[in-house]
């Protein structure tokens, strides 16, 4: 059951759940709002204040147990929200530790304060909640009974502003798109295959009305996806290029097109990855997940653009019918490539579902890929790495991943890249070696994509965690949703 999250009119001090959250910045003091909250827990709050037990830092916690002794709040949590140039994205950071302090302790409700006004708050506050409280236990035996923790089931904002109160609706939308992205990309590659991918994505397109293609080994032979099908021939897993489209705009309007990596396990095929952390490229789909996860919350938000979602998935394997280094295989678009290293996949993939997008004469594209180890080197886990030739696209992308507490960092794509992907047999090859790896396989993708304004978000570094983050658990982030829907809804405006 998601978390549901509503919004009430009513004082800090009259809230009728055991756990009140209150969102305080830095240098914090008893505002005149909790003055009667304060006499309520006969003055814990501010000697807590006073005696700088909390400073309100950003990811600081303070737990004040046994709070009122009498009746609600029996417990008040304090979060720190820090000295915020972001307000939005302190408040949605916030909000997801909340809800993850509030799971450990075992509280089935929470009520947040944070005294701000405003449905950008209580969208970023309701998102926050939602990503928080998220967690994946499906394959988990559930303890005994009496052992369980109650799970957290609702979340009042309090908030004195009736048209921000409408923005609570909205919250679940994106929070939810997360959590199915989040979902996916944390199940095992040998339950979220290709073709389980195309059945959500189906699941989807039925629930908003959508027209879906989904082109498996056949279809993808008939259309000459040379390249995609590469990758998949060392599989026996049936590879899917899926489209769903939805069209809500005017009906000449051209869409917009987001664009997958879905690899539900990259081994290196041939060109076998380590032993070592192998287990995490079952993570390297996660560019699909984002675009199932951004269809589903476009749609439930009812935004009223024509947006085409595209995911190209297959696993990519060692075996004796893989493709081996040295081959040379034809792209849809017709150019031949050189396959020096089978384990540079994800290029191979979308550089037949770039060029099959062309056909759906759209605005603008936007890929997100984990596409590149060189990615997380440069920015490590903080920002996606952006690359882009249309500039009020890719301003349009980083506004959007800003808005989104999803940042994105632009990295350059000099023509001297391109020396480095020049092959001796074929028109390209996928591999340039370590130097400026990001920006290689960018340059690579770019001659499949030279038809419409594109932006290539590099997502290996975001979109999963190797460790906990205190506002993220270890695993999938939920990246790159909130960017994809910040960004249609931004041409949708
Ligand atoms: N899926 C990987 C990229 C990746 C690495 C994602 C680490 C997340 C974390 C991709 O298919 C890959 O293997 N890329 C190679 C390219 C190289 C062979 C040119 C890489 O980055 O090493
Ligand atoms: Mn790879
Ligand atoms: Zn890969």
């Amino acid at each position: 059951m998601p978390l549901r999250v509503s919004t009430r009119r009513s004082a800090a001090d009259s809230v009728d759940v055991p756990l009140l959250v209150l969102a305080l910045r830095r240098h914090p003091t008893v505002a005149p709002d909790l003055v009667a909250l304060d006499a309520k827990l006969g003055g814990a709050l501010g000697r807590t204040l006073d005696r700088r037990e909390f400073r309100g830092a950003r990811d600081e916690v303070l737990h004040l147990a046994g709070a009122a002794a009498i009746a609600n709040p029996q417990r008040v949590l304090l979060v720190g929200l820090g000295d915020p140039s972001d307000a939005a994205g302190a408040l949605r950071r916030a909000a997801s530790i909340a809800a993850r302090q509030a799971r450990k302790l075992g509280a089935a409700a929470l009520a947040w304060y944070d005294g701000s006004r405003g449905d950008v708050s209580v969208e970023a506050v309701t998102v926050g909640l939602l990503t928080g409280a998220w967690d994946y236990a499906d394959l988990k035996t559930p303890p005994p009974a009496d052992e369980r923790r109650p799970e957290l089931e609702s979340a009042v904002i309090l908030c004195d502003d009736e048209a921000a109160a409408q923005a609570v609706e909205r919250g679940p939308a994106i929070g939810e798109g997360m959590a199915l992205a989040r979902r996916l990309a944390m199940m095992p590659g040998n339950l979220c295959t290709p073709d389980y991918l195309a059945g959500v994505a189906r699941e989807i397109a039925a629930r908003h009305r959508m027209q879906i293609t989904v082109l498996g080994r056949p279809e993808l032979e008939q259309e000459k996806m040379g390249s995609f099908l590469c990758v998949a021939q060392g599989t026996p897993q049936d590879p899917k290029l899926i489209a769903l489209e939805y069209r809500r705009g005017r009906a000449d309007a051209k869409p917009i097109a987001l664009v997958g990596k879905g690899l539900c396990f990259d081994s290196g095929g041939i060109s076998i990855k380590p032993a070592q952390g192998m287990e995490a490229m079952k993570f390297d789909m996660c560019g699909a997940a984002g675009v199932l996860g951004a269809m589903d919350a476009i749609a439930r938000l009812g935004l009223p653009v024509n947006v085409v979602g595209l995911v190209g998935s297959t696993t990519n394997m060692p075996s004796g019918t893989a493709v081996n280094p040295g081959d040379v295989v034809r792209s849809h678009l017709g150019k031949s490539i050189e396959v020096i290293n089978t384990d540079a996949e994800g290029r191979l993939v979308l550089a037949d579902v770039l060029s099959y997008a062309r056909r759906f004469s759209p605005s603008a594209v936007v890929d997100a890929a984990t596409l590149t180890g060189a990615c997380v080197i440069a920015l490590g886990h903080t920002a996606s790495g952006v690359f882009g030739t249309d500039e009020e696209l890719v301003a349009d992308v980083l506004a959007a991943g800003m808005r989104a507490g999803e940042p994105g960092w632009r990295l350059p794509l000099y023509d001297d890249y391109k020396e480095l992907i020049k092959s001796d047999v074929a028109d390209i090859k996928n591999s340039g070696g370590r130097p400026a790896g990001a920006c290689t396989a960018e340059i690579f993708l770019k001659e499949f994509a030279e038809e419409f304004p594109w932006v290539h978000l590099d997502i290996a570094g975001t979109a999963y965690s190797e460790s906990d983050l205190t506002y993220i658990p270890k695993g999938p982030t939920g990246v790159p949703v909130g960017t994809f829907v910040e960004l249609v809804r931004g041409r949708a405006r």
